[in-house]
Order: C-alpha cells, then sequence, then structure tokens
C-alpha cells in the first residue's frame, strides 16, 4: 500500500546535486484508475521530466514538480515513445517549460496530432547518440528498447542515480487498494504484469535482447511508467525472468487460434 504521505511524491535519489523523484500519484487511485507514474530528474537546479503523461494529469504533475523545482528551469521532457499517455500532454508542458522534447525519430510527424506543436523544441533521440551530460557531469543514457512495445522506444538510464526509467516495460496493475511504490518481491508482483508483457512486447528476441543490455547496466532501481519500482534483487529477478519470456508474436498460434 502506497503511503498517503507519499501521495505527493518521493525522492529515490539524492546526493546532494543530483536527485530522481518519483511525482506521487492520483489521490483517487484506489478508485478504478490504472496508476501512472510520472518522474523527474533534478541536476543542479536543472530538470528534466521523464513521461509527465496526458491531458487529464496535466495539473496535478504539474503541481507536484513544482515542489521540487520552477517549471521555468526544466530544460529536457523525455518521451519513451508516442503513446498518448506518454505525451498527449505536449502542447501544455510547452506552453509552461521552456524545455526541448526528445522522443524516437519515428514519432517527430505524430506529436502534432496532440496539439500545436513548434518542431524547433523537439529532437530526436537517435540523432543525439548514446546519450548526454548534465550540469553537474551526471550523464543520462539511452537505452534502445524497440518493440517493447512501441517500435520506436528508448529507456533512459541515470548513471548517478542507477535507476532506470523503463517506459512501458515493466508496467504491472495491481487491484484496487493494492498499489504499491516499490516491488520487493518479484515473484508476488509476478501475476499484475504477465499478461502485459506477454501481450504488448513483440518478441524474445527483443526481450532477451533489452534484458541484457540493462543486466550490465547493473540498475539499483527499476522505475516504469505504471505499477512499482522495482529494487534490489526485484530489478534482478524481473531482468532475468523478461530475458527467458515468450510473449508477442512468439505466441501468435495462440493469439490466432479459431
Ligand atoms: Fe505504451
Ligand atoms: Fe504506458
Amino acid at each position: 500500500m502506497i503511503d498517503r504521505g507519499d501521495l505527493n511524491g518521493k525522492i529515490l535519489f539524492d546526493d546532494g546535486e543530483h536527485q530522481f523523484i518519483w511525482l506521487g500519484a492520483d489521490s483517487d487511485f484506489r478508485r478504478g484508475v490504472v496508476q501512472t507514474m510520472q518522474y523527474l530528474i533534478v541536476d543542479k537546479g536543472r530538470g528534466w521530466l521523464l513521461d509527465p503523461g496526458g491531458v487529464h494529469l496535466f495539473s496535478r504533475v504539474v503541481a507536484s514538480a513544482s515542489r521540487y523545482i520552477p517549471m521555468d528551469r526544466i530544460e529536457g521532457i523525455f518521451f519513451s515513445h508516442q503513446d498518448p499517455d506518454v505525451s498527449s500532454g505536449i502542447a501544455l508542458w510547452l506552453g509552461v517549460t521552456p524545455a526541448k522534447i526528445y522522443i524516437s525519430e519515428l514519432w517527430l510527424r505524430f506529436l502534432p496530432h496532440f496539439g500545436i506543436v513548434d518542431g524547433s523544441r523537439v529532437t530526436s533521440i537517435e540523432g543525439l547518440g548514446k546519450g548526454l551530460g548534465l550540469g553537474s557531469g551526471a550523464r543520462l543514457s539511452f537505452v534502445p528498447s524497440h518493440f517493447m512495445h512501441s517500435p520506436g522506444a528508448f529507456s533512459l538510464y541515470d548513471e548517478r542515480a542507477k535507476i532506470l526509467f523503463s517506459g512501458d516495460i515493466g508496467a504491472a496493475v495491481f487491484p484496487d487498494g493494492q498499489e504499491e511504490l516499490f516491488i520487493d518481491d518479484f515473484r508476488a508482483a509476478l501475476p499484475h504484469l504477465e499478461g502485459f508483457h506477454k501481450r504488448f512486447i513483440a518478441s524474445n528476441v527483443v526481450a532477451k535482447r533489452w534484458s541484457e543490455i540493462v543486466g550490465r547496466l547493473e540498475p539499483a532501481m527499476i522505475a516504469p511508467q505504471h505499477g512499482g519500482v522495482y529494487r534490489g534483487q526485484a530489478a534482478k529477478d524481473f531482468l532475468s525472468w523478461l530475458s527467458g519470456l515468450r510473449c508477442g508474436v512468439d505466441l501468435v498460434d495462440e493469439l490466432y487460434k479459431s
């Protein structure tokens, strides 16, 4: 159960000049709303928002992020992929921050369908290379996550915090009233995430590849856009389960059986 005191957010990492923050949850999340998680990285007084979400979340996420940093200090917004629960608030975010948006080049020409978007403020992740440095010397690296589930997707690894923001990978949907901020026991959480990963990830080929790349990073936490944050052994257990998962087109016979 998430502490009511944490609904406004929780700092997951802080070394004095660099913070990785979970931005809280809706106070009504127990009433049947699928939990969506937003995160903020603050580095030497500059901010990065990770999958800040759609229009209906906008006012809550602005209020939550503003507790940690003024909106005019947000310099980057990372979209893991193109889905509306990730990016449909783009026009609002461009209005209240000076941020640049970072997303896979596959989706650049689709974003204007979410509102009037100044293309000069949207950058393709592929064009940036493997990552970028922040003011403190900390580094954010982009982890290819294509076909996990979107054909153009990235995760974001904060090397200083040792936290991987994984987008929809690792997403869980807990029953009402059983939401947890942290997943410490992977086997206990498995029933709440297995179905999603089997259906939404294209095949074991990508699941295995992604798990190997992420395993080499040795993240202390894996923070997805839905569900809970895997930490410690649960993060390792999740990766080893995912690397062996048959999913997507591996299950085509089951999907198409008549
Ligand atoms: Fe998605
Ligand atoms: Fe999502």
